[in-house]
């Protein structure tokens, strides 16, 4: 048996792991371990992820927590180091592009243990975005990497990756969304548990907030946020508070701008409470990535915050529009979905529910 690390740090790495640690259970020829940097630790950024989607105890915390990216990556490496040795894998197994992605993706590539990056070649081409960076050095020194979108391959041969280690095998976050979507409580109850249970019967907004770009400086997150208050005069707004948002709205003192009857602040929500939402929601105003993937899923139209997308197919063939922090624009798209439905989409090509068995299957082979 070949030993992997798969690793794990972050929020939006979990849903990505879940499929992958159930589907390599029935690989001959791998032995799968999970290791949590502890990138993310609060119940509802974390335990609570684990629990819904039945992910396995890791086999290892690194209890990392929070801090500035020089300190948060030099901290999961020195970490991560010791781990390694210990466990002498065959591969590390990384997904996405958070800090805990880099940070371990280097610690193995110089003692010689292969990488396997799953969410490969995405690309905003904003070296703006820490995100951006990690994306760029993991793809540089993986040993294989599946990517979720044909069109990624074309990118990272532009940027010297051989074809040969790249598999398109579709995408993971689709596979959990999948099943899951009968486990999903009715969203009149998750509506009642959050003290909107009067938004039942009518249509309804989401909002997530948290890109640095647009919650780290006030005069942009003044803007959003008068945005949204003006949008809240028409429909009511779902927002669940991201912990790094709600500092900044705390710290620039925009507290006063979402006080309204219209806006529902919430805690960050489990993944079921927020599949739910996001299914019936008439609309969702997003910045983060895996949102603009689940809306192209679920046929919901989603506005994305941000100036570009590295998940281009959300918008090619889903039903994501780019707005930025243009609030005219914004509104204008609104306007279109709520008199005529706005873009309808289709579903990318293998976001059909089995990436994992794909990757699985391919490691299975690879490592016979
Ligand atoms: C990280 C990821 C981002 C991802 C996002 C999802 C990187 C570079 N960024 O950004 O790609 O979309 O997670 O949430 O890896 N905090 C808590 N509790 C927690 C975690 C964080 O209170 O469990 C607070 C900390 O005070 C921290 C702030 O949130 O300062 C931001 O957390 P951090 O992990 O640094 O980055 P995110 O903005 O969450």
């Amino acid at each position: 048996m070949r030993k992997i690390l798969c690793i794990v740090g972050a929020r939006p790495n979990f849903m990505k792991i879940a499929p992958i640690m159930d589907a390599m259970r029935s690989c001959k020829n791998i032995a799968a371990k999970l290791i949590h940097t502890g990138q993310h630790y609060d119940v509802e950024m974390n335990r609570k992820f684990f629990d819904e989607l039945e992910i396995p105890k890791p086999d290892r915390d690194l209890e990392v927590g929070s801090g500035t990216h020089a300190v948060q990556t030099a901290e999961i490496m020195k970490r991560f180091e010791p781990v390694l040795d210990e466990e002498k894998p065959q591969a590390i197994l990384v997904v996405g592009d958070v800090n805990s992605t880099i940070a371990c993706a280097l610690v193995a590539v110089k003692k010689s243990v292969q990488v396997i990056h799953v969410e490969a070649g995405l690309r905003s081409f904003d070296r703006t975005m820490p995100e951006e960076i990690n994306r760029i050095l993991t793809d540089q020194i993986s040993d294989l990497l599946y990517i979720t979108e044909a069109n990624a391959s074309e990118q990272l041969c532009k940027e010297g990756i051989s074809e040969q280690k790249i598999h398109f095998v579709g995408n993971v976050m689709i596979d959990t969304l999948r099943r899951n979507q009968t486990k999903a409580p009715p969203v009149a109850q998750v509506l009642h548990a959050i003290g909107a249970g009067v938004f039942a019967q009518k249509p309804f907004c989401i909002l997530t907030l948290h890109r640095p770009s647009n919650v780290d400086q006030k005069e942009i997150l003044t803007r959003i946020l008068h945005g949204i208050r003006h949008l809240s005069e028409e429909v009511p707004v779902i927002f669940p508070v991201h912990p790094r948002t709600k500092a900044k709205i705390q710290e620039f003192g925009l507290e006063h701008l979402i006080q309204s009857a219209q806006i529902v602040q919430t805690r960050p929500l489990g993944y079921l409470d927020m599949l739910s939402l996001n299914a019936a929601a008439q609309f969702v105003l997003t910045d983060s990535g895996g949102i603009q993937e689940e809306t192209t899923a679920l046929g919901v139209p989603c506005i994305t915050l941000r100036e570009n997308t590295e998940r281009p197919i959300t918008v090619e063939q889903g039903t994501n529009t780019i707005v930025g922090t243009d609030m005219a624009k914004m509104h204008r798209v609104i306007q279109e979905i709520r008199s005529h439905g706005g873009k309808s989409g289709r579903i990318p090509a293998l976001w059909d529910g089995q990436a994992a068995i794909r990757i699985a299957k391919h490691l299975d082979a690879y490592f016979q």
